[in-house]
């Protein structure tokens, strides 16, 4: 199995590092912890008890057979977990265990864990260096890399964080064999959101994938990958890296020129763009609790939304739209929009507006691989009302 390996060039600073791709990496974690921290220390796995129970046996004994001492903190399994009592308890666990300076926290699970953890080592002696081990596809293609790290809070999400960037990331895409089909969807978006802002070359190579790729099988295929060996199989699998490994390079040009996400940055390479298709999802996800949508779901069709405005607002031409809508219908399925109402949908864009300085930035498109930042007051309200109204009936 090829092994592919991105580099996040942050200017030669210290912080600049690899990401590898590859399959079955895992039993290897120990080498390139050693590699990545450069020596031996004390390690904190922070992981979840449904990840853990999977691979962390695994990754306990690689990093223990590479010298390091390893202590362990599971935190519980799901979003509402992302919290500041999460992190004091990680904290309150990491003084207890004498961490010092020269430790070290890794990774292991979703991005869940993943801003956990990296804001833990953030905070925790004002530092401490940390791995991620992604385990679900969006953590591989997003979270993972970047450097952004937080918490939920009773203000909203993601609002308690820091910019902090781990040592070196591992993505083992064979976890991905475990991960409910759902997850893999979501994941998907994200990736389709990439290509949308990228450029038609990642976006034609992710469409033409997931219209070549069954997905049961894609996921069995990575089960039994390592005992097998059929032509199709390996194909599927390295499609798959291969794509990890563009949306990770894509990302991770986008954060090199604008590590902070600097405010006053509207350019089409400001980390802002990453956001595309965000605008809608955040108020999906706020309107339904959090409890209905898949972050990435939510982000398939704030993808749709963003589209279609931007043809109504004569930025965008029909056939990239077209485009578009075919790449997301292959993602899976999305969950209906019955019951959602539209003007629930309007309150809540007002809450992504009052954390950016009072006016809503959209990510708009003027094609693939064009993105645009427009601000609401450029954006007539019986538009956006309109292409929304059709949306809601299309995915009803
Ligand atoms: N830091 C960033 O730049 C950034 C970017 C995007 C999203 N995020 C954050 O990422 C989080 C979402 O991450 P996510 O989508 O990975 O969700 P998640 O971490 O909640 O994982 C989804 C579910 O899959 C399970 N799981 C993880 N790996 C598995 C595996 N290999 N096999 C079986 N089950 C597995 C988890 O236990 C969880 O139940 C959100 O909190 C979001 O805010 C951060
Ligand atoms: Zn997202």
């Amino acid at each position: 199995m090829r092994m592919r390996s991105v580099n996040v060039d942050l200017g030669g600073r210290p912080h600049s590092y690899l990401v590898e791709v590859g399959s079955g990496l895992l039993s290897s974690c120990g080498s390139w912890a050693r590699k990545c921290l450069k020596g031996n220390c004390r390690v904190l796995l922070v992981s979840n008890p449904t990840v853990f129970k999977q691979y962390g046996e695994e990754v306990v004994c690689s990093l223990a057979e590479s010298g390091f001492t390893v202590e362990t903190f599971l935190m519980s399994d799901g979003e509402r977990f992302k919290s500041m009592k999460t992190a004091e308890a990680a904290l309150k666990f990491m003084a207890e265990a004498r961490l010092t300076r020269t430790d070290a926290v890794v990774a292991l699970g979703g991005g869940v864990v993943g801003d956990l953890a990296g804001f833990v080592a953030a905070i925790y002696l004002r530092g401490i260096r940390f791995l991620q081990i992604p385990t679900t596809l969006l953590s591989m293609v997003d979270s993972s890399v970047g450097g952004k790290t937080g918490v939920n809070s009773a203000f909203g999400k993601n609002l308690i964080g820091a910019f902090h960037q781990p040592s070196g990331v591992m993505v083992d895409v064979s976890t991905l064999s475990t991960l409910p089909e759902r997850e893999i969807t979501a994941g998907l978006c994200e990736m389709v959101k990439h290509g949308a802002i990228s450029g038609r070359s990642l976006l034609k190579q992710t469409g033409e994938f997931l219209a070549s790729v069954d997905r049961r099988s894609l996921i069995s295929d990575l089960k039994d990958q390592v005992s097998d060996g059929s032509k199709t199989r390996k194909a599927a699998i390295n499609g798959l890296s291969d794509l990890i490994a563009e949306n990770i390079a894509f990302k991770a040009k986008i954060v090199t020129g604008d590590e902070r996400e600097s405010s006053k940055n509207i350019s089409s390479r400001s980390r802002k763009i990453l956001n595309f298709g965000h605008t809608l999802a955040h108020a999906l996800e706020k309107v339904t609790s959090y409890r209905y949508f898949k972050h990435g779901e939510a982000v398939g069709l704030g993808i749709l939304f963003a589209a279609e405005l931007s043809k109504s607002l004569a930025l965008c031409d029909e056939k990239d739209v077209n485009l578009l809508n075919d790449v997301v219908r292959n993602v899976g399925p999305l969950p209906a929009l019955a019951n959602i109402d539209g003007d629930e949908v309007f309150e809540a864009f007002k809450f992504d507006k009052k954390h950016l300085s009072g006016s809503l930035q959209m990510i708009l498109l003027k094609g693939i691989g064009k993105p645009v930042i427009v601000t609401d007051e450029h954006i007539p309200r019986a538009t956006a009302q309109k292409v929304l109204k059709k949306l809601l009936q299309k995915w009803a």
